[in-house]
């Protein structure tokens, strides 16, 4: 190679570097193009996040949530109730990239396995005992037993779940580098959807008799 093609090579090679360099650190969310963008969720137009709230109209509360001062109700099947602090609950948040849940358990309690499409998710624990655990796209699973003051970080679209494993209640804050981080739900995506029962009993190998027992419990 000429000494003038090697230059030229290793220009282009730099040049690929920086580009591809700010790459991996843009958040799930897209950055925001202004101070604030208070949602309005009554809009009629469809954008990708929602249009902003005339300025004029912004005052302090659109800035302050208070719907995680109540204790959720745990009175269900997964004896959980997650609180969500995203731009849903918090207009505010809308177009930040970021969002909360608050998690409370009774003892047992679950928040079933899960998934955040649109944000990976850190949490804190409160108070209680959690098994934390997250699959990876290969099946590899890790988790840990949490007690108040732990820290947890889950990737971003990897099945997770809490499990209170504590004698008394627990409860967690988790938060998200997303302003709706969505959450699919494993249980309930496959037996409270339509999915029909010929995909779940070739799927899970099993008889329509058992994928009825468990749809029914999915029921409301
Ligand atoms: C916990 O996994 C949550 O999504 O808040
Ligand atoms: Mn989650």
């Amino acid at each position: 190679m000429s000494a003038m093609a090697s230059l030229l090579f290793h220009l282009l090679c730099c040049l690929t570097v920086f580009w591809l360099l700010p790459l991996p650190s843009h958040s799930a969310d897209p950055d925001p193009l202004q101070d604030f963008c208070v949602a309005n969720l009554s809009a009629s137009i469809s954008v990708n996040g929602f249009p902003c709230k005339p300025a004029s109209e912004v005052t302090s509360d659109d800035f302050f949530f208070d719907g995680f001062t109540q204790e959720g109700n745990t009175t269900n099947a997964f004896a959980s109730f997650l609180t969500p602090g995203n731009v849903l609950s918090f207009p505010g948040l809308n177009t930040l990239g970021i969002s909360m849940n608050r998690v409370d358990f009774a003892p047992g309690g679950i928040n079933p396995p899960h998934s955040h499409p649109r944000a990976s998710e850190v949490g804190v624990v409160i108070e209680g005992k959690l098994l934390v655990g997250f699959v990876t796209t290969n099946n590899v699973y890790y988790s840990k037993v949490l007690t108040a003051g732990h820290m947890f970080a889950i990737p971003r679209g990897l099945v997770h779940f809490q499990l209170n494993v504590g004698d008394g209640k627990a409860l967690a804050y988790t938060a998200f580098n997303s302003h709706l981080p969505g959450a699919a739900i494993v249980p309930l995506n496959l037996f409270a959807s339509s999915i029909p029962n010929e995909v779940l009993t070739k799927t899970f190998q099993v008889d329509a008799e058992l994928i009825n027992t468990i749809k029914s419990k999915f029921r409301p």
